[in-house]
């Protein structure tokens, strides 16, 4: 519960309005909906590759909703299950998502996932080292979630912020500022960067996740 009420309140500070997902949004669909839920209830327990926890992912899905997010990338694909948060959420704006991992075996079992899950029309998943794909990519995009390696992190988001659409979100998991430089660990540096940029507005929630969205011109 504490969960919910952080990220509500990030939500919140981010701008969006505080609107509940539902099941059917612009373009979605309920079927979609219940066939990810059953995929997730199918596999609960099952994630130990690094996965986010179910609470993040719907953390994910929410800022995508509430943004109307529509050009997403993820950079650190693992088995899929963020991917497949988001890409619920993109069915419900008109979105598709491009998803990097460099390891060929989680990159399969992501394609499978996708596909199980229903959610594979949506998503171009890349088998790929992001360090040299990321700075090639066109974009523009408007939500980016950074979960791959640590030390990159800063690299990463120079990497993307040129190609973020005003109003767009980076959301980057594994950020701990409030343990200090050292204490955040490999992403201590990234929190000083995002948060030290005027253009951008960076909230971190209780667990970890750093949404820093590009502002509007007043
Ligand atoms: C924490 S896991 C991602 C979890 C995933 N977002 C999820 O919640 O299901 C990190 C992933 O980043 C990938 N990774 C690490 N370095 C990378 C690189 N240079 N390029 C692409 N992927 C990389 C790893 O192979 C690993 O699968």
């Amino acid at each position: 519960m504490k969960r919910l009420v952080a990220a509500l309140v990030v939500i919140s500070a981010c701008g969006f309005a505080l609107v509940p997902a539902s099941g059917q949004g612009a373009g979605g669909s309920d079927h979609l909906e219940a066939r990810v839920k059953a995929f997730f209830d199918a596999r609960r327990g099952d994630w130990r590759d690094m996965n986010v926890p179910e609470s993040d992912g719907q953390l994910l899905h929410d800022l995508v909703v509430k943004g109307g997010f529509k050009r997403a990338l993820e950079i650190g694909t693992s088995t899929g299950r963020s991917g497949i948060w988001i890409a619920l959420a993109l069915s419900k704006t008109g979105g598709k998502l491009t998803t990097i991992d460099i390891d060929p075996g989680r990159h399969s079992e992501a394609v499978r996932n996708f596909k199980d899950a229903g959610v594979a029309a949506l998503i171009d998943a890349r088998l790929a080292d992001a360090h040299e794909l990321v700075p090639k990519l066109d974009g523009p995009f408007d939500f980016v979630f950074i979960d791959a390696d640590k030390e990159w992190y800063t690299n990463y988001v120079k990497a993307v912020i040129p190609k973020l659409a005003v109003g767009g979100c980076i959301a980057a998991h594994n950020v701990y500022p409030g343990r200090g430089r050292r204490g955040g660990g490999m992403t201590g540096d990234y929190y000083e960067y995002v948060s030290g940029l005027p253009f951008l507005e960076t909230t971190v929630t209780q667990g970890g996740v750093a949404i820093s969205c590009k502002r509007r011109e007043k």
